[in-house]
């Protein structure tokens, strides 16, 4: 089906100029995200995982399309195609700030730090209106019904409303970043590793939460981790990133079953294996650390830390090879 494709990335490119020198002349130029497609469709989750510094947060800004109000001298190239209800598409990646504004209500962003993302001097009731008032017409009486409606979702108290975030635990300020992130009935959240800062149980349960509240609004999330067994219980498809490259892409239970990229591999033999039996007890730890986006590899940028590198793998960047259906891995000597 393909109109219930909510978001198509084609070839995003999100580069950062690095000034230096008494002149403050270009010296670098940090390569954040460099040539990233998918396709997200409505109310699924995608997965986006990979180490620290590889582009996860930045391709979660461009989408939400903040990154030119963050640092208004980058440069951003391809397309972030948004399908409207109606049938129509935007690119979002084209759009400036003031052509945004129709649209900013739709796609809505869930932080790592549940603490630092919430105003510490506003109440639950004030966080969660915030949204209601900068995007509808609501009334007063209106905005207070829906944000008790919202509290009730996210399995808060209504008493909970008057309090502030400093009052709360890291799994209940998780829960009211949720509450304010779907005010609005967004079509898309954009979590940037909301579980990452809590306890393992508190994780499930908001991981949980997050579930129950995608089959009710129909919701779609672009659910961001560094470890990919966080992300393939919620995912139905799960994309790895390296370094700016987007080096597998598929199925949540294809990259987690049988990942293919030896990049994947190596991030997957990191997590316990309840079954050594299921091909994935063969530990590869990654040798030698991450290289620097200033400074990328030529060709494959994996090749240095690569257990199966070959000398031509320095020549160029692997295209997406094709190994299962709806299975894509950028290498072309994974078996
Ligand atoms: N505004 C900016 N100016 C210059 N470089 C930037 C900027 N924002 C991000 N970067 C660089 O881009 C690269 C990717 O950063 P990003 O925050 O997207 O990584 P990440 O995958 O989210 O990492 P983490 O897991 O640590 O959150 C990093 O090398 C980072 O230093
Ligand atoms: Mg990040």
């Amino acid at each position: 089906m393909t109109n219930d494709i909510l978001l198509e990335v084609k070839d995003l490119k999100v580069h950062f100029p690095i000034f230096g020198g008494i002149f403050q002349r270009k010296v670098a130029t940090v390569k954040a995200v460099d040539g990233v497609s998918f396709t997200m469709r409505r109310g699924e989750t995608l997965g986006l995982v990979g180490e620290s510094g590889c582009g996860k947060t930045t391709v979660g800004r461009a989408l939400i399309n903040i990154t030119k109000i963050m640092s208004p001298d980058v440069q951003i190239e391809g397309e972030i195609l948004f399908h409207l209800p109606d049938g129509k598409v935007v690119d979002f990646a084209k759009l400036s700030k003031s052509e945004m504004r129709p649209y900013r209500s739709r796609i809505q962003m869930i932080f790592q730090d549940p603490f630092s993302s919430l105003n510490p001097r506003m109440t639950v009731a004030q966080i969660i209106e915030e949204p209601l008032r900068i995007h509808t017409q609501m009334s007063k009486s209106e905005m207070k019904e829906r944000v008790m409606w919202l509290l009730n979702k996210v399995g808060m108290q209504p008493e909970q409303a008057g309090r502030y975030p400093h009052e709360f635990s890291g799994g209940q300020r998780q829960r009211v970043g949720i509450a304010r992130a779907l005010a609005t009935n967004p079509d898309l959240i954009v979590c940037d590793e909301p579980v990452s800062a809590l306890d393992v149980s508190i994780q499930a349960q908001v991981i949980n939460l997050m579930q129950d509240i995608q089959d009710e609004f129909g919701v779609s999330f672009l659910f961001i981790a560094h470890d990919l067994s966080v992300v393939e219980h919620i995912s139905a498809r799960i994309a790895v990133m390296y370094l700016g490259n987007m080096v597998e892409y598929g199925a949540a239970e294809q990259v987690f079953f049988e990942p293919k990229h030896p990049y994947s591999r190596a991030l997957l033999s990191a997590v316990p294996v309840a079954n050594p039996d299921s091909g994935r007890g063969n530990r590869t730890a990654l040798q030698g650390d991450v290289p620097t986006p200033l400074a990328k590899p030529s060709g494959c940028p994996f090749r240095t830390r690569c257990p199966i590198a070959r000398p031509d793998c320095a020549n160029n960047f692997p295209p997406f090879r094709q190994m299962g259906s709806g299975h894509y891995v950028a290498c072309p000597y994974t078996e």
